[in-house]
Formats: structure tokens, sequence, C-alpha cells
């Protein structure tokens, strides 16, 4: 654990975007559980990755706060700001999800993604002129997608090009600019952190390994895309939560920082061990056409954060990975719940006319 006393931020009241979905919400039970002085205020637009379900155990806390809101706004974001004097920003809040960026298209991509964070960096900026407390760091969650598809050796580095080969990718790149951009023209404290694959709890059952649970759990077929053989650098969630708290109270402004989980994995590697921990037939698997333009292999070296920041991964893929799988199986309401469609239904009637 860090002791907080030993580094240069100390923030104490940290405006998190994003915070009900998969990661932010990680990121806001492991702040608040790892730093007694911390205070979150959570902003989210509660789209379908959004479920503030994820955060029950901590809604009554005196230290977490949720706001209904959307990055996209202008209105919405300078409200933000002028009522709650944060220390620092992490930014989660995104269009995360490439398969939507391909199938139902880059709109909201490029206007969440781009047009959002351009949006609170200006507040971030605003708010910093404007009062007796400034907030101090933007921390930028990105992607290792930026960087794009790896051949069968090496690693990305934080030199490596930057060359996204999806919308989604493509607009995480931009928003990285815009990030840059804000720290070279204005001297914004920002720094961005470019993680590779996450799982664990909380994660919306249409990514890989979520997807794969709930379908094996169910007895349903498992979609492999193509031949199952892209490599991903797995990193459990816990990690990420924890490298980013080293980035947000050390890291340099104006750097990039590379977060892995240094055990790559291909799919169908991912999904056999799944299947084996639920001790459900291969039978299940099946093989449908390739995403277009998948990448094949993302693999991050992660010695910048490791050696400047003194970070290192805890969590073993496979001990993880079983983990994770318990999780899904005891939380079957969650998940049941999101594919029946009944969550969406549920917070559109709690929040739809807010
Ligand atoms: N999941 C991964 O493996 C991974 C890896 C590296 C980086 N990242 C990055 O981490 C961040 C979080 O990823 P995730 O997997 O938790 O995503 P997610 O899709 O689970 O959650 C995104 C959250 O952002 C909110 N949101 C979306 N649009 C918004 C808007 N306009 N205004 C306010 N809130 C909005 C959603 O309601 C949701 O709660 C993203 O920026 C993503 O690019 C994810």
């Amino acid at each position: 654990m860090l002791n907080s006393s030993t580094h240069k931020i100390t923030p104490m009241k940290i405006l998190v975007t994003g915070g009900a979905g998969f990661i932010g919400s990680n990121f806001i039970h492991y702040m608040l559980a790892a730093h007694p002085d911390v205070e979150i205020v959570n902003f989210d637009a509660l789209t379908y990755a959004g479920n503030l379900e994820n955060l029950t155990a901590v809604e009554r806390e005196a230290r977490y706060t949720f706001v209904k809101g959307d990055i996209t706004v202008a209105a919405d974001v300078a409200a933000l700001f002028a009522a709650h004097a944060v220390d620092a920003v992490v930014h989660f809040a995104a269009e995360s999800h490439v398969d939507r960026s391909l199938h139902i298209g880059p709109e909201a991509f490029i206007r969440t993604n781009i047009l959002g964070t351009q949006l609170l960096l200006d507040a971030f900026r605003a708010a910093g002129a404007r009062g007796a407390k400034r907030p101090r760091r933007f921390v930028h969650v990105s992607t290792d997608e930026v960087y794009g598809s790896l051949g069968p050796e090496g690693r990305f580095t934080e030199n490596s090009p930057i060359k996204p080969n999806n919308p989604y990718a493509a607009t995480k790149a931009a928003s990285d600019f815009m990030v840059l951009a804000a720290h070279h023209s204005y001297g914004v404290d920002a720094v961005i952190t470019r993680c590779s694959n996450n799982f664990g709890p909380y994660q919306f059952p249409e990514k890989l390994i979520p997807l794969m649970i709930a379908n094996a759990l169910e007895d349903k077929p498992l979609p492999v895309y193509g031949d199952g053989q892209q490599r991903r650098d797995w990193i459990y969630v816990a990690d990420h939560c924890q490298a980013l708290d080293y980035v947000l109270r050390q890291g340099r402004a104006g750097q990039v920082y590379n977060i892995g989980g240094g055990q790559d994995v291909t799919n169908l590697e991912v999904i056999r061990l799944i299947l084996k921990l639920l001790q459900k037939p291969e039978s299940l698997i099946q093989h449908v056409t390739d995403r277009p333009g998948h990448d094949r292999r993302y693999a991050m070296d992660s010695t910048r954060i490791e050696t400047e920041l003194g970070w290192r991964r805890q969590f073993d893929f496979a001990a993880a990975l079983k983990a994770t799988v318990d999780w899904y199986r005891q939380n079957s309401a969650w998940w049941q719940c999101i594919r029946s469609g009944q969550y969406s239904k549920y917070y559109e009637t709690i929040y739809g006319n807010r």
C-alpha cells in the first residue's frame, strides 16, 4: 500500500469521471479503502455501461458523492466544478467497447472520448484560474490500443508510434493528444496512463472475460473471433487501480506511463481456462467471423512506472482469473439483470426525468 505522506501529491478530494463503469467503480472502492483521507465525487452519465449497483457498498459513505452528468455537456461540467472544489481529476468516462465503435458507429466515441475530454480539460483550467483551491492534477486513463498491433516479438514502450486501428482506439489517441496539448500549451498538470486489457469484478458482460464466464455459466455457446490466437496482456483491475494511485500521487506532469500485467495469453487460452474453472466442456466454443481489423497482439513494457514510481503488479493471472470467475458465479444477479435488459429500464425509471 502507498504511504501517502511520502508522495508529492496527496489529493483529498478526487473527481472521478465514469466512476459507475467497470474500472472507475473498482477505483472508487480501492481509493476509499486504501486512503481514509480521500473523498470521491463520481460524475457519470449512466450510459448503458454505467451501473450504480457497482457502488451500493459505498453509496451511504460520507466520503462519496454521486453526480449524474455528461462530460459532453459544458453546462454540466461547469456546474460540477462550481459545486465541488476538487484537488484532482481521474478521467475514466469514455465509450469503451471496440465492437460498438465498429458496428454502431464512431459518433458517440468522438463526442465522449474527444469532445468530452476537451470540455473537462477546459473546466479544469477554468477552475484553477478562478478559485482559491485549484485542482492540481488531471490523470487521463488511456489504453494500449492507441499503439495499434504488435508483431510476435517486443512490447510497447511510451515511445512506440501511435497507430490506432479501430475507431475506439483512434478517439482515445486523439484524447491523449488533447491532454498533452493542454499540458504543453497551458501548463495543465496532466499525466496519461496507457493500460492493457483489464479484467475483474463489475466488468460489463459484453467484454471477453465476463461474456465467456456468463455464457459458460448458462451453457450457451462461447463465440470466439477467428482463430482465437489474438494475444492480450491481461491485468487484474486491482493492479490497474493501484498503478493509477501511484501515478496520481507521484507521476511526472506531462508524462505517459504504460501499465501492463506482463502476462500475455491468447483469447482461446483464456476461454479454455474459464471452461476448466467452471468444469464446462470445450464443445461450447464456437468460432465466429473475426472482428474487422482485429489487432493480433498487445503487450506493454511497464519499465517506466516500475522504475520511476516503484509500482509492481501484485496479482498473478491464473489466481486473479479464478477470483473473477468466482465473483461472477457468486454475483449472477448482477450480470443476469444487465443481460436481461431490466437494468437499463430500472435506471431509466430512476434517473430518466432528472
Ligand atoms: N477495460 C479495459 O480493459 C481498459 C483498458 C485500458 C484503458 N481503459 C480505459 O479506462 C476507462 C474506463 O474503462 P471501462 O472499461 O471501465 O469502461 P466502461 O464502459 O465500463 O465505463 C465507462 C463509464 O463512463 C461513463 N460515461 C460514458 N460516457 C459518458 C459521458 N459522456 N459523460 C459521463 N460519463 C460517461 C459510463 O456511464 C460508464 O460508467 C476508459 O477510458 C477506457 O478507455 C479500459
